[in-house]
């Protein structure tokens, strides 16, 4: 992998207070692996490719509509590396090909391995039993989230962020968060949008990070993957008027948390906020299949 030679865009979204809000679009840094995915696999596959060039194969784990297994995927076809998904849900073995996700990770070349949701919770175990298995093997927990991925995210601040008095991102495992506690200026906060209810985010994202300039800020409206119509409601308002397209799992999330926040002067006066789009725009078919199900309305999908 290479550092992209783009420049990333960092665009401002107006708004009505005295208060200037920002999105650097990191998700444009490439088509497949984008945003924060392509920053946590950025020293983690560079290591493991300068020890295992010759015949190099990568393990990770994900759920049914998981941004990381497509990136891995996208990744695995364009290096020409074999990979292995292993799957949350046995049931999924006989319907994944339903699963827009899991049909682009097969279609790029990835294998699975479906495993039930308590062999799934016991991660440790099944990654013992595979460094058993395929020793040579580069096995990435989920979400990417270690201390490589923890190096990559500084890539996602340069010049151009270190003025902004907010930094902002939707957190899942907690490796993008820390980066960007781990790399931010002094001057700056760090504010983590939670889309998971994980009562052990905060110690992990410490240990990650080592610094404590960041907040961890819940905004997973009710659990993982749940998708309020209110979310719907203001992604689609907020892709209309920016032109940005955000998904309902974690920048959808992030931002109408923000606007919140923004609402209730939880910012003071004057500060600057950045936001980080961290991508994962390939879950919306995976989600709008779903809402299509429950009669509710669906997420607009918009050219930028
Ligand atoms: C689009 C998107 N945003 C945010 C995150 C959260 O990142 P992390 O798992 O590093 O907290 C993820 C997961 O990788 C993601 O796919």
């Amino acid at each position: 992998m290479k550092i992209p030679g783009i420049s990333i865009p960092i665009i401002q979204i107006p708004l009505e207070k005295n208060i200037r809000l920002f999105m650097k679009r990191e998700d444009l840094i490439h088509p497949e692996i984008s945003g924060n995915k392509y920053w946590k696999l950025f020293y983690n596959i560079g290591h493991y490719l300068e020890q295992n060039p010759e015949k190099p194969f990568i393990i990770t784990f994900g759920g049914a509509f998981s941004n990381h297994i497509a990136a891995v995927s996208a990744l695995g076809r364009d290096l020409g590396i074999k990979t292995l998904g292993i799957i949350r849900g046995e049931e999924l073995q006989y319907k994944w090909r339903e699963n827009p996700t899991l049909t682009f990770a097969q279609e790029n070349g990835m294998d699975f391995r479906f495993v039930t949701r308590a062999e799934y919770r016991n991660k440790e175990f099944l990654t013992q039993i595979l460094e058993k298995e395929l020793p040579d093997a580069l096995i990435i927990p989920e979400g990417g989230t270690n201390k490589s991925a923890v190096e990559g995210v500084q890539h996602m601040l340069n010049d151009g962020t270190k003025s902004f008095d907010y930094l902002c991102t939707a957190v899942g495992t907690g490796g993008t968060v820390a980066g960007l506690s781990k790399f931010a200026e002094d001057h700056q906060k760090v504010l983590g949008f939670t889309a998971v209810n994980d009562d052990s985010l905060n110690d992990s994202v410490l240990s990650l990070s080592g610094k404590k300039n960041f907040e961890l800020i819940g905004a997973h409206e009710g659990g993982y993957g749940k998708i309020s119509d209110g979310n719907i409601r203001f992604i689609n308002n907020f892709s209309a008027k920016s032109g940005i397209q955000l998904e309902p799992v974690y920048t959808g999330k992030m931002m109408k948390k923000i606007f919140e926040l923004i609402e209730e002067d939880f910012f003071p006066e004057n500060s600057s906020i950045l936001a980080f789009h961290t991508g994962g725009l390939q879950g919306i078919d995976g989600a709008n299949g779903m809402l299509k199900k429950q009669h509710r309305p669906l997420i607009n999908v918009i050219k930028s």
